[in-house]
């Protein structure tokens, strides 16, 4: 039986310049869907999924992040004051508990691997489930728990795949299909930002791995890949050469909320979704008479 998964991992060290000047001064990580923080609906999805401990890997100006996962006395005080029960209960229902998040730091941005190993000492000899927060998953179940599923069954090292047009091909990771079902097949081979004509597939890795700690080993001794950062990809390429690599194209939708268009359209799905929202904002939105510009 494969060792259980009870540690994730949360990369928010990047500097996040795709979303300047908004990240100049706050992590992107914190921006909002609604009125949750992005780093919130990616801790969701990992307790959903099982995970115990929560581990970030932060860098610059990321305190605020330790903050939102604290408790805040003279908030909770005031709300308890007034009378605002039910704030304070979803507050609380909100935060892991006690002694189970740590903070390491990643004290020069050098690319997601790098990231990812500066969690090595906290994850110990562990598998681990790896989250990209800025990448937003709307799945029923959530897309780390399919994952948790194939990963029972399947054991070694799973990753949440989707598909994109080929034109979008050679920004991501792409990967090769075995044979399969979509909640769990072989991946046989991958490849970062491939030119179009030379990728294995549509399959881009989305931002959610379950991974084996022998991964760590690796990254120590990883040269900078594309961009000049050190690529978590490359690093499962030779993992490839001996552990199983499992992929799951997931049920759900996905929004990159580190781009502003990806943003901005999960805040419209995410406002329509919620029930003391969506009268209030379609009404607004019908003000605005959008047909002219769409
Ligand atoms: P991205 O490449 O989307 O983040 O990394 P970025 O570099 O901050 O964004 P842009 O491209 O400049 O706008 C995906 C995740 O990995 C983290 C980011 O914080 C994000 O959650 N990351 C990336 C790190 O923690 N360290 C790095 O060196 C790079």
């Amino acid at each position: 039986m494969s060792k259980r998964v009870r540690t994730a991992v949360f990369p928010v060290a990047g500097l996040g310049t795709r979303f300047l000047p908004a990240t100049k001064a706050m992590p992107k990580e914190m921006l909002t869907v609604v009125d949750r923080p992005l780093i919130q609906y990616a801790v969701d999805e990992a307790r959903e999924a099982g995970i115990e401990h929560f581990v970030f890997v932060t860098g610059r100006n990321k305190g605020v992040i330790e903050d939102h996962f604290d408790r805040q006395f003279e908030l909770e005080t005031t709300l308890e004051t007034r009378g605002k029960n039910q704030a304070l209960e979803e507050l609380r229902k909100d935060l892991p508990s006690a002694g189970r998040t740590s903070f390491t730091r990643q004290q020069e941005p050098l690319g997601l691997g790098h990231a990812v190993w500066c969690a090595r000492d906290i994850v110990g000899d562990n598998p681990f489930a790896l989250l990209l927060p800025d990448m937003l998953f709307k799945g029923e179940p959530g897309v780390l728990k399919q994952m948790m599923d194939a990963y029972e069954e399947r054991g070694g090292n799973v990753i949440a795949v989707e598909e994109v047009p080929e034109s979008e091909i050679s920004s991501y990771g792409v990967v090769a299909r075995g044979d399969g079902p979509d909640s769990g097949f072989p991946i046989t081979g991958m490849v970062e930002k491939p030119k179009r004509e030379e990728a294995p597939s549509n399959l881009i890795i989305s931002g959610r791995y379950i991974l084996q700690p022998e991964l760590f080993s690796l990254l120590a001794d990883q040269p900078r890949g594309a961009g000049g950062e050190i690529q978590l990809t490359d690093a499962m390429q030779t993992l490839m050469h001996n552990q199983r690599f499992t992929g799951v194209k997931y049920r759900g939708q996905s929004f990159d909320c580190g781009s502003k268009i990806g943003f901005l359209t999960a805040n419209v799905v995410y406002a329509l979704e919620r029930d003391d929202i969506r009268p209030g904002f379609v009404r607004e939105l019908r003000k605005l008479d959008l047909e002219d510009q769409l």
